[in-house]
Order: structure tokens, then C-alpha cells, then sequence
């Protein structure tokens, strides 16, 4: 079998330019030296604080600020350029393989860095470091030829949302040079089959829940048969009933027609019946790949069988605690 993703040290890292409220908020109050030191809750202009609450709020400010400064809060390496910017380390030398026709999956925290990895390897972002390769090609240096290979849904996918599931789709699939007529017919057999009603592909995107445009969105990817399919939380929102119907399309997809699957998720359950392989990342890095069933042995056990939650919880916990912990009193 050949190696459809080839993953090695890749590294890429964001610089924060923008500061977040609390910060610009800080700063301000830095500035005006209003009750910085906590004596009498008064501003800058001398006036009392109605509430008195302007050491508590000068409390919550420094607490805050001590704990951007020393983690982004998902476990990130993060430091400082030249400009006083925040820089965060999303992919952090992160190394894989997935083999052609596997379902590889990808578990981690909010804000690990899952989502960035997919667009790494779907060429939407450029990594900083390390090399990514998809079925032999360099996706920086060939990233048409991987393209050309590969779909991908994402949580956030975007659509006309004035026309219908229908006109979004055959536009997506004149963007890939398919046939008007045969996708047409194709579309309704994708969308039924993953429990869309007829009458729904005509109406306007606007007019849908989350769970169907995300459906849509399956569908769009599906059409132009992909060999490697990216999937950045496909089931995310969707009813137990869909959840089942996409989870089924993605069995028949590898089985039926041989392809090659890398999806995000946070329902670990979908990971342990979907995935043949599931790597964990926590800030940036992997912390344990292997099957779910292999997984499971990784975490001492007395008796009963851990779940792959249990693995998850304390494989990804470590760093949380350790952040608890240091918080000053
Ligand atoms: N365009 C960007 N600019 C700046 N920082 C970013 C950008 N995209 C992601 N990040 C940061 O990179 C880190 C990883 O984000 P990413 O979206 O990859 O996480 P994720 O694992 O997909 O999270 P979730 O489970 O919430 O979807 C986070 O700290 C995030 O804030
Ligand atoms: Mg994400």
C-alpha cells in the first residue's frame, strides 16, 4: 500500500497581531495608573469607582495577563518577535504517514492545532518548516498536482447563501470542469443519500439548519471524487440520525471506492468506530498515535478497559493541570 499523506517535522507558527480586549484594556489602564496599585479604587481622575470594584477588575486584568503571557491556553510553545507580537506555534514538528485507504484519525483540544494541519496538507496555508507530501507531491512545491487529488470540508464552509444546494453545487463542480448533466443526477443521489429531503436542494442555503448546509458541504466535496478526502469536523452539529448517515458515507467511500480519509473530530466515539489510526495532539504536537484499540493500553487501568475519552482526558490533561497549578493564589 502507498502513502497517500507523508508528514515530516512540519512547523507552523502564527504571529498575533492584534491585541485581544483584555489586553488592550490592561494597557490602558497601565497608562491612566488608575488604582494600578490597588489603593482606593479611584481613576485617573480621581473618582471613586461607584462599585469599589476596581481592584477586583485590576485582579482579574493581571491574572488574565499572566496567563497569556506565559501559555496562549491551548499549550502552545509562544513567544515574542522584534515588534512586541505574540507568536504562536500551532504545528509544532509534527511527523505521520497516512496509508492510501485508511481513515486516519485526528483528536485534540480546541485550539491544538488540528485544523491547521489539515489546511497545511490541503495547501491553503504554507508551512513554516518540515515537509508535507501528498501521494509523492510537495504540497508547496507541486500544490496544483495535490489539488487536484484532494477535497476538503471544514466546519466553516461558505456558500451562496441566496441559492439553493443545487446551484451551489453545480458551480462548485464547473470549478472542477464536471459535466452539467451528470452532476446534476449525482448531486440528488449524494444529498438524499446522506438524508437531505428533495424539496431542500432547491430552496435557498439560507434557509437551512447548520447540520444540513453541512451535509451540503459533504456533498460538495464528494462530487469531485477525490482521492484524499479532508474532513475538519464533518459530523460537528449534526443530529445522532445524520451523524450515522455521514459516518456511513465515509465507510463506503474507503470501502467502495478506495479513499483516503483524514478527519477531525471531538466525538470520540465517531473516532473509535471510523478511524483505523488516531493521532492525539495537544498544543501543537503529537502526543500518542496508534490504533484506538492500541491507544487504549497506553493509560494504566484496573480492570475495566479505559475508553478512548479516558485516554484523551489524560493524555491532553497533563498540561492543562500543570497550568492550574502554577496560577498564583
Ligand atoms: N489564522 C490564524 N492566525 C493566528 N492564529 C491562528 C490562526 N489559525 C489558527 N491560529 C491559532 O493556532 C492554534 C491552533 O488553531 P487550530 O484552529 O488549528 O486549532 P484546532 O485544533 O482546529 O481547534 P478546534 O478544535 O477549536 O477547531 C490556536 O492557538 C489558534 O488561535
Ligand atoms: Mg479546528
Amino acid at each position: 500500500m502507498s502513502d497517500a499523506i507523508i508528514v515530516k517535522e512540519a512547523y507552523k507558527k502564527f504571529e498575533k497581531q492584534g491585541q485581544s480586549f483584555w489586553q488592550q484594556l490592561l494597557k490602558k489602564n497601565n497608562k491612566n495608573g488608575s488604582s494600578l496599585n490597588g489603593d482606593n479604587g479611584s481613576n485617573k481622575n480621581g473618582h471613586i469607582n461607584k462599585n469599589g470594584s476596581s481592584q477586583q477588575i485590576q485582579a482579574d486584568l493581571n491574572l488574565a495577563n499572566a496567563n497569556l503571557q506565559k501559555n496562549n491556553g491551548n499549550g502552545h510553545s509562544q513567544g515574542k518577535n522584534g515588534k512586541g507580537h505574540r507568536i504562536i506555534v500551532a504545528v509544532d514538528k509534527v511527523s505521520f504517514t497516512v496509508k492510501e485507504n485508511e481513515i486516519f484519525g485526528v483528536l485534540g483540544p480546541n485550539g491544538s492545532g488540528k485544523s491547521t494541519l489539515i489546511r497545511l496538507i490541503a495547501t491553503l496555508l504554507l508551512p513554516d518548516d518540515g515537509e508535507l507530501k501528498v501521494f509523492g507531491y510537495d504540497v508547496v512545491k507541486q500544490p496544483r498536482k495535490v489539488r487536484a487529488l484532494i477535497n476538503r470540508v471544514s466546519v466553516e464552509a461558505s456558500f451562496f447563501k441566496k441559492l439553493s444546494p443545487m446551484e451551489n453545487l453545480l458551480y462548485g463542480a464547473r470549478l472542477y470542469g464536471l459535466p452539467g448533466g451528470e452532476t446534476r443526477k449525482q448531486v440528488v443521489q449524494i444529498l438524499t443519500r446522506l438524508g437531505l429531503e428533495e424539496r431542500s436542494i432547491y430552496s435557498p442555503m439560507e434557509e437551512m439548519s447548520r447540520g444540513m448546509q453541512q451535509k451540503v458541504a459533504i456533498a460538495r466535496a464528494l462530487l469531485s471524487q477525490p482521492r484524499l478526502l479532508l474532513l475538519d469536523e464533518p459530523t460537528t452539529g449534526l443530529d445522532p440520525r445524520s451523524k450515522r448517515d455521514v459516518q456511513a458515507v465515509v465507510r463506503e467511500l474507503r470501502d467502495d471506492f478506495g479513499t483516503t480519509m483524514l478527519l477531525t473530530t471531538h466525538d470520540m466515539h465517531e473516532a473509535e468506530v471510523l478511524c483505523d489510526r488516531v493521532a492525539i495532539i495537544d498544543g501543537g504536537r503529537i502526543v500518542a498515535l496508534d490504533t484506538p484499540q492500541g491507544l487504549k493500553q497506553l493509560i494504566p487501568h484496573n480492570g475495566s478497559e479505559p475508553t478512548l475519552e479516558d485516554v484523551f482526558l489524560e493524555l491532553t490533561g497533563k498540561q492543562l493541570k500543570k497550568e492550574e497549578d502554577e496560577v498564583p493564589a
